[in-house]
C-alpha cells in the first residue's frame, strides 16, 4: 500500500496491513519533541541515570531523540576528558530500553541508536584530535543489542517464547569525580521489573563467552546451550569493558 508522508521524507506509515495487524504508525519529530519537553521528562532526557523503557519502540524515534538529548548533556558536562566521555556516554546508553514486535523495526532501532552512539562519539573523538576506541563501540553494541528486546510486551515474551530479559547496568562507583566508572550487571525478567524483584532471574544462566560482537543478539535468543546450564553471573567489569560480557560461577550459593 501507499506510505503516508508526514513532512518532507517523514514516514509514519508504512503500509495499511501493518497499521491493521500491529498499530504501527510512527510518531512524527514535532510530537516526540513536544513531548519530550514536557517538564520532568525533559530534565529525565538530560539526566546520565535516568531510565527509559519504550514498550513499543518501533524504529526508536522516541529511544533516539532521548540518546541525542543524553549526549549532548554528557558532551557538555564531561567533554572535556574523552575518557569520562566515553565512560558517560556508555552510562546514558544503558539507561534506555525498548520492546518491539516487529524483527524489521527492533532491526531499525538497533542501527538508529548506535548510528547517534557512533556519530555523537566520532565527533568527540574529532574534537580530541583522538581515534574511537574499539572497546568503546564494542560495548555500545552490547548495550544496545541487550536493552532492545524482541518481543511482545502484553505477554512479555519474546518471539521463541521466552520471558523478555533486561540488564540492569548499575554504576557501583559513582561520585561527582568518578572517571571510570564499573558496573554490575544482572539480568531481569519484566516480571521481575514490575513486580520490583530484586533477585537475579533464571535468566543470568547464561554462560556462552561473546566472542564475537553483534548488534542483533536480540534475535539470538539461544544463548542458553544445554550443557551450559550452571549458575553464573556477570563479573564487575568497567563500562568500557562490558563487550566481554565476562561471567563467574556462583559457587556455593543457594539460589532458589
Ligand atoms: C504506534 S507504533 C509506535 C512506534 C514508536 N513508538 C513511535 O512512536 O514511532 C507501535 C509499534 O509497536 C509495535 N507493537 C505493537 N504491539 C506490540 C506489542 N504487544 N509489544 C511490543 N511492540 C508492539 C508495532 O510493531 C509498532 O512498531
Amino acid at each position: 500500500m501507499t506510505c503516508s508522508v508526514e513532512s518532507n521524507k517523514e514516514k509514519i506509515i508504512k503500509s495499511k496491513m501493518r497499521v491493521q495487524n500491529h498499530g504501527e504508525v510512527f510518531t512524527p519529530m514535532r510530537i516526540v519533541n513536544r513531548m519530550l519537553n514536557l517538564p520532568k521528562i525533559r530534565e529525565a532526557c538530560q539526566n546520565v541515570t535516568s531510565t527509559f523503557l519504550e514498550p513499543t519502540a518501533g524504529e526508536g524515534v522516541f529511544l533516539v531523540e532521548i540518546l541525542n538529548r543524553k549526549l549532548k548533556m554528557v558532551a557538555n558536562h564531561y567533554g572535556d576528558d574523552l575518557t569520562r566521555y566515553e565512560n558517560y556516554s556508555l552510562l546514558a546508553l544503558s539507561t534506555l530500553y525498548g520492546v518491539e514486535l516487529l524483527e524489521d523495526n527492533a532491526q531499525k532501532c538497533v542501527m538508529n541508536m548506535f548510528k547517534v552512539y557512533y556519530d555523537a562519539y566520532r565527533q568527540q573523538a574529532t574534537e580530541h584530535c583522538a581515534k574511537m576506541k574499539n572497546k568503546v563501540l564494542d560495548s555500545a553494541k552490547v548495550i544496545i543489542a541487550n536493552n532492545i528486546a524482541l518481543g511482545n510486551f502484553l505477554t512479555k515474551l519474546t518471539t521463541n517464547g521466552n520471558p523478555i530479559t533486561f540488564s540492569e547496568w548499575q554504576p557501583i562507583n559513582l561520585r561527582k569525580d568518578t572517571k571510570i566508572i564499573k558496573i554490575q550487571r544482572t539480568e531481569y525478567t519484566i516480571d521481575d521489573i514490575l513486580d520490583g524483584t530484586v533477585k537475579q532471574s533464571n535468566a543470568s544462566t547464561h554462560l556462552d563467552k561473546v566472542v564475537q560482537i553483534t548488534l542483533f543478539n536480540l534475535f539470538d535468543d539461544d544463548k542458553v546451550s544445554e550443557t551450559a546450564k550452571k549458575r553464573m553471573r556477570y563479573v564487575p567489569v568497567r563500562i568500557t569493558d562490558v563487550y566481554k560480557e565476562e561471567m563467574e560461577e556462583i559457587d556455593g550459593q543457594n539460589n532458589n
